[in-house]
């Protein structure tokens, strides 16, 4: 007999639990179980084995065309979505709330439409009214923009599906959607899920490019809808915070394109301003001659990005010292911090340890381990390092500098931005050629690069 199994779905994290509890087992939230009610398809009483449609299989071998895209009208953000929006294909932009979510996107439609493409935004956050204002503050208050104020998505979709579909459907946000098939408060995951997999499917039957918007929480979880991740093509997130101007589109996932590009935007009076030459904006208002500030030569996808990384170093007052890191790994502090004892003799134990990258911007790659390095021994050491140089090479537990991916690239963005050398691994040397845009000054070892300094 066909019996629906009853589950509970976690409206943070999306886990499903079979019974319930006060207190959901994958995240942690209390009082986030809720009964799904839409739990799996019904299995059809009679329905026996044998009675599937017969697929006819395709050989791997074979053409493909490339997929077809829209071109955004914007570079920062082709850049981040490999090429321009695929038809047909469901993005998620996730960001905090206030960061410019929506901001971007009234730009986007905007850019869309005035290469003559259907655009549809609706929001279910802002009255028509708002959106129209937002635009005119942006000077787009003239673009052909088609705009609903709505958050049944019936309705959304029986308008879209009239007449010819937009080339772009942009829903701001996916928590303030609803659908009536299911019988909850909108931004559970369950009507999360019900209306992405709506859109999605609209996505995928008419070609248009559905973009919807998520809310992120404080933690970095895409609010409630971490399911939707996992049904859309392309997840974008909008990062930044309220104290800088920067704000950086990176891709996390991506079906139609690479994963490791950013997009950089500067949030203006006037909205969104594209940045194509991020490092001269992150270098800045630099203070090359204080100690503890060292320029790493980085690379964000197929970018080259100069940041500064700065480091204070102090004896600290405290029984336990403090550490705090912004923009970089903690865990990655800590190791370096480890080789430079045991490899440098340089105690640290007793001193309080602050590193920052400039500009708010957040680093992930190993190659900066040297210029974190170079920043802390800096510091401590009172030196101010030399204001030509950049730093790249990521440190091995055993002192050794490592060579790292790109470093042509990076020695190229050093020469652009007025740099004169870099501190890097001897390993690069050979890629670097036998006429490098700037030279490699080599470093073998972190004790190598703390007898320079120091
Ligand atoms: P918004 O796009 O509404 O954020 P989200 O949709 O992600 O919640 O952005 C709101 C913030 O951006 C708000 O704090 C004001 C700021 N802002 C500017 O600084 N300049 C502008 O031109 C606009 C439109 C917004
Ligand atoms: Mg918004």
């Amino acid at each position: 007999m066909a019996r629906r199994t009853t589950q509970y779905v976690c409206q943070t994290c999306g886990a499903v639990s079979s019974k319930w509890a006060g207190r959901c087992e994958s995240c942690g939230t209390w009082n986030s179980l809720i009964e799904d009610s839409d739990g799996g398809p019904l299995a059809s009483p009679g329905l026996k084995p044998g009675k599937g449609r017969v697929i006819d299989l395709q050989p791997l071998a074979g053409t493909t065309e490339d997929a077809p895209r829209t071109p955004s009208g914007m570079e920062e953000l082709d850049r981040v979505t490999g090429g321009g929006f695929v038809r047909g294909s469901a993005i998620l932009i996730g960001g905090d709330p206030g960061i410019g979510k929506s901001t971007l996107l009234i730009q986007t439609a905007a850019a869309v439409a005035e290469s003559g493409r259907r655009v549809v935004y609706v929001s279910g956050e802002e009255a028509i009214g708002q959106i129209r204002l937002r635009a005119e503050r942006l000077a787009l208050g003239e673009a052909a923009v088609a705009l609903a104020a709505e958050t049944r998505i019936e309705d959304i979709l029986a308008t879209v599906s009239t007449g010819t579909p937009p080339d772009v459907l942009i829903i701001d946000s996916i928590q303030t959607m609803w659908t009536e098939t299911v019988d909850s408060t909108p931004g559970t995951v369950t009507q999360i899920r019900a209306t992405s997999q709506a859109l999605i499917r609209f996505a995928k039957r008419s070609g248009t490019t559905v973009i919807l918007v998520g809310h992120v929480t404080k933690d970095g979880q895409i609010a409630g809808p971490r399911v939707v991740e996992h049904m859309v093509d392309a997840v974008l997130y909008f990062e930044g915070d309220g104290a800088h101007r920067f704000r950086i589109l990176r891709s996390v996932k991506n079906r139609f394109g690479p994963t490791d590009e950013i997009g950089v935007f500067e949030m203006s009076g006037k909205g969104l301003i594209e940045v194509p030459n991020p490092s001269a904006l992150f270098l800045g208002d630099r203070d090359a001659a204080s100690p503890g500030a060292a320029v790493f030569a980085g690379m964000e996808g197929t970018r080259p990005l100069l940041v500064e990384m700065q480091a204070l170093v102090a004896p600290s007052p405290l029984g336990t010292p403090r550490r705090a890191v912004v923009g970089w790994d903690s865990s990655r502090l800590s190791m370096v911090l480890a080789v430079l004892d045991a490899h440098c003799g340089l105690k640290l134990g007793g001193h309080d340890i602050y590193l920052n990258v400039a500009g708010g911007l957040r680093i992930i790659e190993p190659a900066a381990d040297l210029a974190a390095a170079a920043a802390l021994v800096s510091s401590l050491a009172q030196a101010p390092l030399p204001a030509d140089a950049v730093f790249f090479g990521e440190i091995s537990l055993s002192g050794a500098v490592r060579s790292v991916a790109h470093a042509s690239a990076r020695l190229r963005e050093a020469q652009k931005l007025g740099f004169s050398k870099a501190l890097a691994p001897a390993g690069n040397i050979a890629e670097a050629g036998d006429a490098p845009p700037i030279p490699i000054d080599p470093i073998e070892s972190l004790a190598g690069l703390v007898a320079r300094i120091a």
